[in-house]
C-alpha cells in the first residue's frame, strides 16, 4: 500500500498553542493524521521541537519551519513507500535529520509524519490502531495514573510539586479506576470550594492549588480520598511527578522549592523524597531527582525501590540509549514513555520493548500541551504497557484519552485483561 502525498498544516493544542498536523494519503485514497503534543517542563535530553521564534509570528511558537520540513524535505523522500513498512519509514526520516536530537527537520515534523504514517496503515488494514501496533497481542487496559492537582510549570509555581496524582488501587476493572477517580476527584473540588480555595484547573485538569506548603496538598487528597468513601492506601493511593529537574541548579548543586522559599542540598532532597515516600500512601514518584542527579537516584532507589515505582521522565527523555545506562546502573524501576521526546513511533516501540525486558514499567504518557488525539491510549494497549498518564478528569484533550480505553475495552471484548495494582512494585 503505497502512500501517495503529505501534507502538513498548524493546528492547536490544548492551551491554545500551535503544533503540527500531518496527513498522509495512501493510493487506494485513506487518510492518516498525525497530532504532534507539547511539553511546558520539558527535559534537557529530549529531542528538538522545532519552532520559528519569530515574535511577529504567533509570539514565536509558529512551525512553519517544521511544516516546510515535511513538505520539502520528508515528503519527497517518504512518497511512493510502502506505508506497513513504519520501521523502514522512520529509519529512513532519522536518517534524512542526520542529528542526534532531530533538530534539522524537528522531531516535531518526523513524529506528525510518523503517526499519521501508522493511523493510514491501521485505516487500510481495516483495524484498530492499537491492533496495528500490537499486531494483535495488546489486551492489557493500563492502570491510569490521574492528576488530582496540578502545580509547577503547570499552574505557575503555586505548589512546587508538579503532579498530584491518584491511582485508584482498588480497581478490579477498568471500569472501577472510572468510577474511583471520578468520586475522589469531585470530592476533592466540594472540599476546595468549602474551604474557599476553589480557583479553577490547571494546564492538565487538575485543581489549581493556592496552599502554604506541598505537604498541605497531600492532606487535600487524604481528605479527598476519604470523603468520596475510601480508605488511603487501600481502594486510592497517591502518586507524585516531582518534576525535580526544574528545581534544580546545576551551577550550585541545590534543590530550591520557590513556593516554600526553601533551599535543599542534594541529599538533604533525596532524604525528603524518601520520608515522603515512607510518611504518605504514595506507591509512585516521577523525578524525584534531577536528570544529572545519578547519585540521588541510586539512592531512593535503594531506600524505597522495591515497594515504591520510581518513573524516570526527565531521566530517559524516552531515550533508548539512556534507558540502557539508567537499567544497568539501577537507577529506577520505571520508564515515562512520550513520543514527542525521542520522534518516531519505532524508537517510542523501541524504549518499550527495552523496559520490559527489563523488567521494568513502561508509563505511557500525554503532554501537559495535548490536543484531541488518543493516539497514546491505542500505543498503551498496544504495547501491553499497563499504565497510562494522560493529566487529569476534566478536560476533553485529557479526558478523550481515558474514554478511548474504553471503546478499546469494548473492541477487545472478552479477550481485554486488567491487573489492576498488581503492574505496580511491592
Ligand atoms: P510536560 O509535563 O508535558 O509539561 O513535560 C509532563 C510531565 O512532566 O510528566
Ligand atoms: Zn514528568
Amino acid at each position: 500500500m503505497k502512500i501517495q502525498s503529505i501534507a502538513a498544516y498548524q493546528i492547536y493544542d490544548s492551551r491554545g498553542v500551535p503544533t503540527i498536523e500531518a496527513e498522509v494519503t495512501l493510493e487506494n485514497g485513506m487518510r492518516g493524521y498525525g497530532t504532534v503534543p507539547s511539553g511546558a517542563s520539558t527535559g534537557q535530553f529530549e529531542t528538538l521541537e522545532l519552532r520559528d521564534k519569530d515574535r511577529t509570528k504567533f509570539r514565536g511558537k509558529s512551525v512553519f519551519k517544521a511544516i516546510g520540513n515535511v513538505e520539502r524535505e520528508i515528503a519527497p523522500v517518504i512518497v511512493g513507500r510502502d506505508a506497513f513498512d513504519q520501521e523502514g519509514i522512520d529509519r529512513q526520516m532519522v536518517e534524512l535529520d542526520g542529528t542526534p536530537s532531530k533538530s534539522r527537520l524537528g522531531a516535531n515534523a518526523i513524529l506528525s509524519v510518523s503517526m499519521a504514517v501508522a493511523n493510514a496503515a491501521a485505516k487500510a488494514r481495516g483495524i484498530a490502531l492499537f491492533e496495528y501496533l500490537g499486531k494483535g497481542e495488546g489486551t492489557l487496559l493500563p492502570l491510569p495514573e490521574i492528576q488530582i492537582i496540578g502545580g509547577g510549570a503547570h499552574a505557575n509555581w503555586r505548589t512546587d510539586v508538579q503532579d498530584f496524582l491518584l491511582i485508584a488501587t482498588g480497581a478490579k476493572t477498568y471500569d472501577d479506576v472510572m468510577e474511583i477517580t471520578h468520586n475522589v476527584y469531585h470530592a476533592a473540588g466540594d472540599i476546595l470550594r468549602e474551604k474557599g480555595k476553589y480557583f479553577g484547573i490547571a494546564d492538565e485538569g487538575g485543581y489549581w492549588p493556592e496552599v502554604g506548603s506541598n505537604e498541605e496538598v497531600f492532606e487535600w487528597m487524604l481528605g479527598a480520598i476519604r470523603q468520596a468513601g475510601y480508605t488511603p492506601g487501600k481502594e486510592a493511593a497517591i502518586s507524585l511527578d516531582i518534576a525535580a529537574s526544574d528545581l534544580y541548579d546545576e551551577a550550585t548543586g541545590k534543590y530550591a522549592f520557590r513556593m516554600e522559599k526553601r533551599e535543599f542540598s542534594r541529599d538533604e532532597f533525596a532524604e525528603m523524597m524518601i520520608a515522603w515516600c515512607r510518611k504518605y500512601p504514595i506507591v509512585s514518584i516521577e523525578d524525584p531527582a534531577a536528570d544529572v542527579d545519578v547519585e540521588s537516584w541510586k539512592k531512593i532507589r535503594a531506600a524505597v525501590g522495591d515497594r515504591v515505582q520510581l518513573i524516570g521522565d526527565d531521566l530517559f527523555t524516552t531515550n533508548v540509549a539512556r534507558i540502557r545506562t539508567g537499567i544497568e546502573q539501577n537507577l529506577a524501576n520505571a520508564v515515562l514513555i512520550k513520543l514527542n521526546q525521542i520522534g518516531t513511533v519505532t524508537e517510542t516501540l523501541e524504549a518499550i520493548r527495552m523496559t520490559q525486558q527489563a523488567g521494568w514499567r513502561p508509563v505511557i504518557s500525554a503532554r501537559s500541551g495535548e490536543t484531541e488525539d488518543a493516539f497514546i491510549s491505542h500505543l498503551a494497549v498496544a504495547t501491553n504497557a499497563g499504565q497510562l498518564k494522560v493529566g487529569s478528569w476534566a478536560r476533553s484533550e485529557r479526558m478523550c484519552k481515558w474514554n478511548e480505553v474504553i471503546r478499546i475495552g469494548r473492541i477487545l471484548g472478552q479477550r481485554a485483561r486488567f491487573i489492576g495494582k498488581a503492574i505496580l512494585p511491592g
